[in-house]
Parts: C-alpha cells; sequence; structure tokens
C-alpha cells in the first residue's frame, strides 16, 4: 500500500485540526457498553452505568431499527450533553459509510458532541480506504469546529475483506485506537455457517483417533469443540500490537451462557486482547473479572520484576526460568494490574 511519508504521517489533516496523537492515551478499557439510545428508559441510566464502566457507547447501527436511526442519533447526543463521564470513555457505533445515515452520523455528532466523544466505531470497514475517508472528514470537522483533541477510529473487523485487508486497516492512520472482532457480520461474510453471534459451535472440533483394534464405537471418542474465532482473532491481534494500536473481542450473543461468554473472553485476553463489547448488563461484571488480571499471576509477575530490577539475565523462580522475554511478559501483566487498581476496581 502506498503510504504517507513518516514526517507527513502525523500532521493533522486539516488546518486548524488538532494534531494526531503519536501515542494513544493510556487508558482501562476492558468493557465497552453498548446502549440504544433511541429508548429513553436507556438514556435515562446512562449516569449510572456510566460509573461502572470503562467505556460506554451509543450504539446507532445495527440492533437499531431503520425508523429509528435519527431518534437514536438524537438520543445520543442529547444524553452526551447531559452526562459528565468523568474518566469513562464516550464511544458512538456510526452507521457504515455506504448507508444512508452514515455522513449525518458523523456530521451532527461532531458539531454537538465532538469535543465530549472519544472514540468513533466504524463497522464493515473493509480496506484502508475507509479509514481514510472518516480521517480526512473528522479533520476538516474538528477544524470547522475547535475540537481540541483528536475523534479516534475504532474498526469493526467483521468482512471477509476486511480480514484480508487488515494490516492495512491497522496501519491506515495515526488516529487509529484499535479493532473489534466482529463474529456475527463475518459469519456472514465468510459463509461460515452457523445462526451464533461469536463463541463456539458444537459441531466444531476434532474427533479423536479411534483405537487401534477396538470396536468402531464413535460414541466413546473423544470429540473437543474448538474456537472458530482463534485464526481471526490472533490475525488482529498481529496487527494491532504491531501499530501501537488496540484488539477487542466483539459482541457474544447468547445471555443465557455466562460461562460460554467467560470463555470466550478470556481466550482473546489471554491472547492479547484489552476489552470486549457488553451487550447486556451482566457482561460488564464477566467482562471486568475476564479483562483483569489474575491476582496470582500479577503476584508472581511481581517477583520476576524484583528478582531482575533491571530487566536482563536470567533467574529462576520456583522451578521456572526467567530472563528478559519474561520480564517483559511480567511487565504487561503488572502495568495492566496498575491501571486496573488506579481505576480503582
Ligand atoms: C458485530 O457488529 C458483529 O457483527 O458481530
Ligand atoms: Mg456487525
Amino acid at each position: 500500500m502506498q503510504s504517507k511519508t513518516p514526517r507527513n504521517f502525523f500532521k493533522p489533516l486539516a488546518v486548524g485540526a488538532p494534531a494526531p496523537y503519536r501515542e494513544l492515551p493510556t487508558r482501562l478499557e476492558r468493557m465497552i457498553h453498548f446502549f440504544p439510545p433511541h429508548v429513553e428508559k436507556m438514556r435515562a441510566k446512562v449516569p449510572a452505568i456510566a460509573s461502572e464502566v470503562d467505556v460506554i457507547l451509543g450504539n446507532l447501527e445495527d440492533a437499531i431499527p431503520a425508523d429509528a436511526k435519527e431518534q437514536a442519533r438524537a438520543g445520543l447526543i442529547e444524553a452526551a450533553q447531559a452526562c459528565d463521564f468523568g474518566s469513562t470513555g464516550l464511544w458512538v457505533r456510526i452507521n457504515c459509510l455506504n448507508s444512508p445515515w452514515g455522513l449525518d452520523d458523523i456530521v451532527e455528532l461532531m458539531s454537538s458532541i465532538g469535543n465530549k466523544l472519544d472514540v468513533i466505531m466504524l463497522p464493515k470497514v473493509d480496506g484502508a480506504w475507509d479509514i481514510h475517508y472518516l480521517d480526512q472528514l473528522l479533520a476538516q470537522l474538528e477544524a470547522k469546529h475547535g475540537i481540541t483533541k483528536p475523534v479516534l477510529i475504532h474498526a469493526i473487523l467483521e468482512t471477509a475483506e476486511g480480514v484480508n485487508n487488515i494490516a492495512d486497516i491497522a496501519a491506515a492512520s495515526p488516529r487509529m485506537h484499535g479493532m473489534s472482532l466482529g463474529p456475527a457480520d463475518l459469519a456472514a461474510s465468510r459463509g461460515m455457517k452457523t445462526t451464533r453471534v461469536g463463541g463456539g459451535h458444537p459441531f466444531y472440533g476434532m474427533l479423536a483417533d479411534p483405537v487401534e483394534g477396538a470396536e468402531i464405537d464413535v460414541a466413546s471418542r473423544a470429540f473437543v469443540q474448538q474456537d472458530p474465532w482463534h485464526y481471526t482473532l490472533v490475525k488482529m491481534v498481529d496487527a494491532c500490537m504491531a501499530n501501537g494500536i488496540k484488539p477487542f473481542y466483539g459482541p457474544f450473543g447468547d445471555f443465557s451462557d455466562d460461562e460460554a461468554c467467560r470463555a470466550q473472553f478470556r481466550n482473546a485476553f489471554l491472547l492479547g486482547c484489552v476489552g470486549a463489547w457488553s451487550l447486556h448488563p451482566k457482561q460488564i461484571a464477566i467482562a471486568r473479572e475476564v479483562f483483569s488480571p489474575d491476582p496470582d499471576e500479577v503476584a508472581f509477575a511481581k517477583r520476576i520484576l524484583e528478582a531482575m530490577p533491571d530487566g536482563t539475565g536470567a533467574v529462576m523462580i520456583d522451578g521456572k526460568m526467567q530472563d528478559d522475554a519474561t520480564w517483559k511478559q511480567a511487565k504487561v501483566i503488572v502495568d495492566l494490574a496498575m491501571l486496573v487498581e488506579q481505576k480503582g476496581a
């Protein structure tokens, strides 16, 4: 992909727009909590929910009926103007760029709450061209409305073409905040044969080999379900981390199976993701628990850092070899633990 020269990459894209961040602001974003802003009852709950979560997001896209799109946009503006979000992030998921609502979402939100919005989540991103379009438009609107800090872009990875172009998307702009896996749209786009929103499938797995010489009996052979999102998730983590942006698991749609939600979020956490979406209030606690490091792991990681104060050399702790690389692993966990501690839970 042809890209800007290093010196030009960090220049504002419009005269009067704020300079892009060189490093992302350090923020805890364990759960991105979705609310439907066209529903008055939900809008009334925004201040209470915002005080409980790391990120609150007004959803304007899928799940909002076509005839409520404008009401949802107006509802988000009203809720955002009425609430002080403190250290909680305020995000929006706008409608996609080829929809009839995407342009007005961007223009109206930037003119009314552009100084409050932290991140715009952009669905159905197919390639870097989508990011470039939004990037330029946001810079113009920031300049026009005197917005003082850049509004960041978070891409949803939910089309086969987007997965193909993931490295270019992640590197498209210093405005990139991160990416979320969108397993529902991605399943449809890929032609996967599942109607679930994230998680496993009872038939996606491996059957153990038959025991030689034993009677053929499928029931006695272990079948172990596998994670159908593993490949995409790791690809996303690599694309994000290589570019200094953040990877997230997206939605888990089965609200009747908290354990499966926990297991899916935990896989994502262990493989490098920093958070996931919460679509139901009970998923807030699940995400908080899963995306905060385990206290035993933190205690062990602290012992590694203490045993190697300058981060070099090799020591043994409880029979386990530690060196410069495990020191870096330990630092990831201890840094996250410190962020969680600062947030106060
Ligand atoms: C989320 O938007 C998804 O499609 O899974
Ligand atoms: Mg989607």
